[in-house]
């Protein structure tokens, strides 16, 4: 069971540099389509093999994605996202992504996604950018 928690959910956008340079009504905005989830030391947030319906983003805390072609899991901390993958190449989900600690997660829902990057070219080009770099085996963040 998901432990849900209210966050100010403004406040935590703010954390993620990629809407931190928004102006404030654009952050207000994304800010409606993102809903704050805390995840648990240890909990499986995405799993792989399984069909993603949302990406998310770290406001705080760092989660270990356990790449299979990597000897080592990537770690991803605050303002990091994950999940990107599976929305944009609609396949499943390629790694598993496990709290390293309690997390404030942002989660953007699929349907979201797809709208928000169709109106802003610059977030779907920076996202894509590192799902690009993701895909390349010998490169870990
Ligand atoms: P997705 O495939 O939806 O679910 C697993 C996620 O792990 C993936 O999206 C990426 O966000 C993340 N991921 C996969 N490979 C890497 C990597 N090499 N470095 C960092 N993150 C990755």
């Amino acid at each position: 069971p998901k432990l849900d928690v209210r966050f100010d959910v403004a406040e935590l956008v703010r954390r993620v540099p990629l809407f931190a340079e928004l102006p404030a009504e654009r952050v207000a905005t994304i800010a409606t389509l993102l809903r704050a989830q805390l995840a648990l030391p240890g909990e499986t947030i995405v799993r792989k093999g399984e069909r993603g319906d949302a990406m998310f983003f770290i406001a705080s805390g760092a989660v270990e994605v356990l790449v299979p072609v990597l000897a080592e899991p990537v770690k991803l901390g605050t303002g990091d996202f994950f999940g990107e993958m599976a929305l944009l190449s609609r396949q499943r989900r390629n790694a598993d992504v496990r709290a390293l600690g309690y997390c404030q997660l942002l989660v953007l829902d699929e349907k979201d996604f797809r709208r928000l990057v169709q109106k802003d070219a610059d977030l779907q080009s920076h996202i894509q950018a590192v799902a690009e770099a993701r895909r390349q085996p010998t490169q870990s963040s």
